[in-house]
């Protein structure tokens, strides 16, 4: 069984590495199931993957840019031929046993007091966009006519919700599904691949402006960010 809308209130809880038709491991291709209150959101970059859902007997194909929902405990196999190439991001419900509360907790916590001493330290946005204005030689035309003062609020208002926010809450989705659209191919044409540049942009950022910067912070920065930056990627 497979729906295209993760349920409001479930917390991020990891991500895989991206998968090619060569890299993709064999336990995904022969029959699994996620476990109990364990979902996953399969996105399709290029090529296409096959969703097959042995419980339903029915098979979906996933073209590139796009993603699936994978439900809790049904069985299901994943099938590609051609080149593609893939990731997963896994959520999972909240326990309430945990200290902390959810397990995303903490690492939103370090993020957001990370992201205050950036501001404490520089203005993160100006920072951010000379990074990424450099980043490669596709990004600068993007930005030809932009009014960079609104830009950099804009900016730095959306970094702050994404950092507070689960991709699960309605409106965090709405925020996303707005500027999936903005930056899709009918409107600013950003090319899916140049997405990558903009999550290192925003760490180098962070790297340059934060004093307590860590290889551990880091991590967390992308953690955060990539579940939403891949849902605006994912509208393209
Ligand atoms: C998760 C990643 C990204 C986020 C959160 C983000 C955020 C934003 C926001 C908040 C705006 C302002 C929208 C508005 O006018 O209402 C914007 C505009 C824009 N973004 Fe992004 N962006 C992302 C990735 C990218 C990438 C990879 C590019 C590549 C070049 C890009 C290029 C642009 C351009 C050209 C505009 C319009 C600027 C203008 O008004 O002239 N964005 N973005």
């Amino acid at each position: 069984m497979a729906i295209d809308r993760l349920p409001a209130g479930l917390v991020l809880s990891g991500g895989s590495l991206f998968f090619t038709e060569e890299t993709m491991p064999d336990s995904l291709r022969r029959e699994h199931a996620l476990p109990a209150q364990h979902w996953a959101v399969l996105h399709a970059f290029e090529g296409s993957v096959t969703f097959v859902d042995l419980q339903a007997d029915a098979e979906r194909i996933i073209p590139a840019p796009d993603h699936i929902i994978i439900h809790p405990e049904v069985r299901h196999l994943l099938a590609g031929e051609g080149p593609f190439r893939c990731r997963m991001d896994f959520f999972r419900e909240p326990d309430p046993d945990i200290h902390m509360g959810t397990p995303g907790a903490h690492a939103d916590e370090a993020v957001r007091d990370s992201l205050e001493r950036c501001e404490a330290n520089g203005g993160f946005a100006e920072v951010f966009y000379n990074t990424f204005l450099n980043a490669s030689a596709e990004i600068a035309p993007y930005f030809a006519s932009t009014d960079f003062e609104r830009q950099r609020t804009l900016l730095r208002d959306t970094v702050y919700t994404m950092v507070s926010h689960h991709v699960t809450e309605p409106e965090m989705r709405e925020l996303l599904e707005k500027l999936g659209e903005a930056h899709n191919r009918n409107n600013r044409n950003v090319l899916p691949v140049l997405y990558e540049l903009w999550l290192d942009s925003i760490c180098e950022t962070a790297k340059a402006l934060d004093p307590e910067w860590s290889e551990d912070l880091d991590r967390q920065w992308r953690a955060r960010l990539r579940p939403g930056m891949q849902i605006i990627m994912a509208a393209y």
